[in-house]
């Protein structure tokens, strides 16, 4: 089968990772990858945050924590994390952003990372706390909004399940 088909057959969500780094190479790979999504009028309306520095992580992950209100570290102990903010002024800023974290993930997959999609930017980034990260970051926070978090790292053995079949009506020819 062709390679880019079967990597978005084979990606799947990793929730358990090595503590090896990502190198800088393998992550500006998978970055570019997200500059190079579509996005409408070709205006490269979103911004991607990138986190690897431990204190920061323990930082955004404790927001986002706060926010699941479950007593569980949301970012699986992933090396880095990818923060795509969507422009609340662009016309396609929300879908814009959902192609960017889509290329990420297939990327990661491509190179033989792992990543997953983090939810909860939304409100983490509404709260006064989350504000603050963003102003620090130079991005307005009442213009972008935490679209989603791409986390990225080694798979650790037993991070990945299985996909489930996919549902028999998802496709209809009208
Ligand atoms: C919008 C969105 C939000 C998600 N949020 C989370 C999340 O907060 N935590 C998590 O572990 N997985 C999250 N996921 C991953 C999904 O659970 C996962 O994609 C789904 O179960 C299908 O599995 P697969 O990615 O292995 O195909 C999210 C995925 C999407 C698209």
């Amino acid at each position: 089968m062709n390679e880019t088909l079967t990597d978005i057959r084979e990606r799947r969500s990793c929730r358990k990772y090595t503590d090896e780094p990502v190198n800088r190479q393998d992550l500006e790979k998978v970055l570019e990858a997200g500059t190079f999504a579509p996005t409408g009028h070709g205006t490269q309306s979103p911004r991607m945050v990138v986190v690897t520095d431990k204190d920061q992580m323990k930082e955004l992950s404790a927001l986002n924590e706060r926010v699941w209100g479950k007593p569980v570290d949301p970012f699986y102990g992933a090396p880095v994390a990818v923060f795509v903010m969507a422009d609340k002024e662009a016309p396609t800023g929300m879908q814009d952003a959902c192609l960017v974290m889509g290329n990420l993930m297939l990327a990661a997959h491509a190179i033989g990372l792992g990543s997953c999609w983090i939810n909860r930017g939304k409100e983490m980034f509404e709260l006064p706390e989350g504000c603050a990260i963003m102003e620090r970051w130079g991005i307005d926070p009442t213009r972008y909004v935490g679209l989603g978090i791409c986390i990225l790292g080694h798979p650790a053995e037993g991070g990945i399940s299985h996909a489930k079949p996919r549902k028999n009506d998802y496709i209809l020819y009208a």
